[in-house]
């Protein structure tokens, strides 16, 4: 069995993780120093986001240089030994690829901006003399003008100035640094922004033009999901099809129609993509089911294992989605309340769906450790461009990116000397990697056993699922051979089907299983 079609994929997300140097800023020696605990948590794989010479407009995903470490994280050097060490605990290494954009810093755009109008250096980028409607996703319009009267045009933040796909010079730049990367030893590539790279020919207005969204607007677009873009993967995967052992690729993609996402992830294309109607998805079985359904259905199909993703860097936080009336992620909220003792315990039912389905599972940094969103940063500590671009009706995304709390009772908990670079709250002392890693009932402790679970159980991973029938409101679902996953999401206590209990997410109440609990049993074949 391949490995990428059943890994547990832990997202480090580097600034946030773990703190080596003391300046408050993750990096990789902090990783690096960290890598057993990820082992003991029993993940297969790391997704690292961007780690490149970046001037982190962008949280790094704004890159001046693909084949340098910014100095903030380490050094090349470090980058090489953190792949090395990771190998040696078992674990593999998925880097990011960013080749939707650049950073306005990076030496092509640069040259660009000093070639001036008409010349080959501007065709690297999209300038045009007008520009058209499009909406930047981050808020505000997608062009902004240059010295000399032309626009560029940027998906993103005005630093991350759009490549021009159809110029051949950009495909052959990223065919390069996918084999630097690959030559040293990187296991795969989550690709950012996979589905926007290639644009309408002749860059025509969005009819009707949307209001700027993060989020998807269905798919065929002018800015997004062109048929051509499947060229490139196709190209990509053979290039990497040359390398052993295998590698693979994993696509961010807001594709809303599921039959459109999957093409993405045909054979010769793209090994797996983030679920992100999962994510998305209300607390609520039916809407569950059905996605459930469609994703396995649509994924079958192309034969690509599905993924389960309950957060990541760009979302609200699951403990806080799952603790409000309404806890579908349609957008990012900061104005409803939530109720996170029932987020948590919904998390942790989350969890446990999440692993026992087939295919892959993602785990967000601190998802493990039950970490809710954080809205009261000072407006002067936020650094993510979507609360500027949107004068803070957006908040943009740092909640999502608090520094973990490692150990101590009081900030940075053990991240950083003199405080992290976005402050934690202080009751994160009860969150902490320490005090959980002392509780048996806890977050941590719950994912540790569940992931061990995991890897041990022949019939999770890859492979088919068969619903049992249940009562309204429950999920109860068979992978062969005989392991049963019941999920509760309705209010009353539930009876268990036959079978012996492996992992459940709180306690049984008189043998039943409680409302918004996930229990796994083994049943003999
Ligand atoms: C992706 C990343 C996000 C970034 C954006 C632009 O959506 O996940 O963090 O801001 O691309 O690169």
């Amino acid at each position: 069995m391949t490995w990428w079609r059943d890994a547990a994929i832990y997202q480090v997300y580097l600034r946030s993780f773990a703190d080596g140097n003391g300046d408050g800023v993750g990096d990789l020696a902090g990783l690096r120093s960290r890598l057993p605990y990820l082992r003991d948590l029993g993940v297969d794989a790391l997704w690292i986001t961007p780690w490149y010479a970046s001037p982190m407009a962008d949280g790094g995903y704004d890159v001046a240089d693909y084949r340098a470490i910014d100095p903030v994280f380490g050094s090349l050097a470090e980058a090489e030994a953190l792949i090395a060490d990771a190998h040696g605990h078992g674990l593999k290494v998925i880097i990011d690829i960013v080749p939707n954009h650049t950073s306005d810093e990076h030496p092509w755009f640069q040259a660009a901006l000093r070639a001036g109008r008409g010349s080959p250096e501007r065709r690297r980028y999209h300038f045009r003399d007008e520009p058209n409607n499009w909406p930047s996703r981050f808020g505000g319009p997608a062009w902004t003008p240059v010295a000399d009267g032309q626009w560029y045009l940027h998906l993103f933040d005005a630093k991350q100035p759009d490549l021009n796909w159809e110029n051949p010079e950009v495909n052959a730049e990223f065919e390069s640094v996918l084999r630097f990367w690959l030559d040293r030893g990187v296991d795969g590539f989550r690709i950012d922004v996979a589905d926007r790279l290639v644009k309408a020919a002749g860059l025509p207005d969005i009819p009707g033009a949307a209001a700027p969204s993060y989020m998807d607007r269905g798919g065929g677009q002018p800015d997004k999901d062109r048929p051509e873009v499947h060229e490139i993967y196709r190209a990509w995967r053979l290039l990497l099809s040359e390398y052993e052992p295998e590698r693979t690729f994993v696509g961010e993609m807001w594709v809303r129609d599921a039959e459109r996402f999957a093409l993405y992830l045909r054979p010769d294309e793209l090994h797996t993509a983030f679920n992100f109607a999962f994510l998305k998805c209300a607390w609520e079985a039916e809407a569950l089911r059905d996605v459930i359904d469609r994703t396995v259905e649509t994924h079958h199909r192309v034969a690509a294992p599905p993924t389960w993703v309950l957060s990541n860097h760009d979302v609200t936080r699951h403990v806080t989605r799952y603790g409000r009336n309404d806890t579908r992620f349609t957008r990012r909220r900061h104005d409803l309340p939530s109720d996170l003792a029932l987020g948590t315990r919904r998390a942790r039912a989350a969890a446990l769906l999440s692993m026992a389905l087939p295919g892959n599972v993602y785990v967000y940094q601190g998802d493990e450790l039950g970490l809710p969103e954080v809205f009261d940063l000072p407006a002067e500590m936020r650094q993510d461009p979507v609360f500027k671009r949107t004068n803070g009706k957006d908040l943009g995304r740092d909640g999502c990116r608090v520094p973990l709390p490692w150990s101590g009772g009081e900030p940075p908990f053990g991240f950083g000397e003199d405080g992290s670079w976005l402050p934690q709250p202080a009751e994160w002392h009860r969150l902490s990697v320490e005090s959980q890693a002392a509780d048996a009932d806890s977050m941590l402790s719950l994912y540790r056993l569940a992931l061990r679970v995991r890897r041990a159980e022949p019939a999770l991973g890859d492979g088919r699922m068969r619903w049992l029938e249940s009562s309204e409101g429950v999920l109860a679902f068979m992978r062969p051979p005989g392991f049963v996953c019941v999920v509760n999401l309705a209010e009353e206590p539930i009876d268990l089907p036959p079978g012996t209990p492996l992992v459940a997410s709180m306690a049984l109440e008189d043998g039943r299983l409680p409302p918004d609990a996930t229990i796994w049993l083994r049943r003999s074949v």
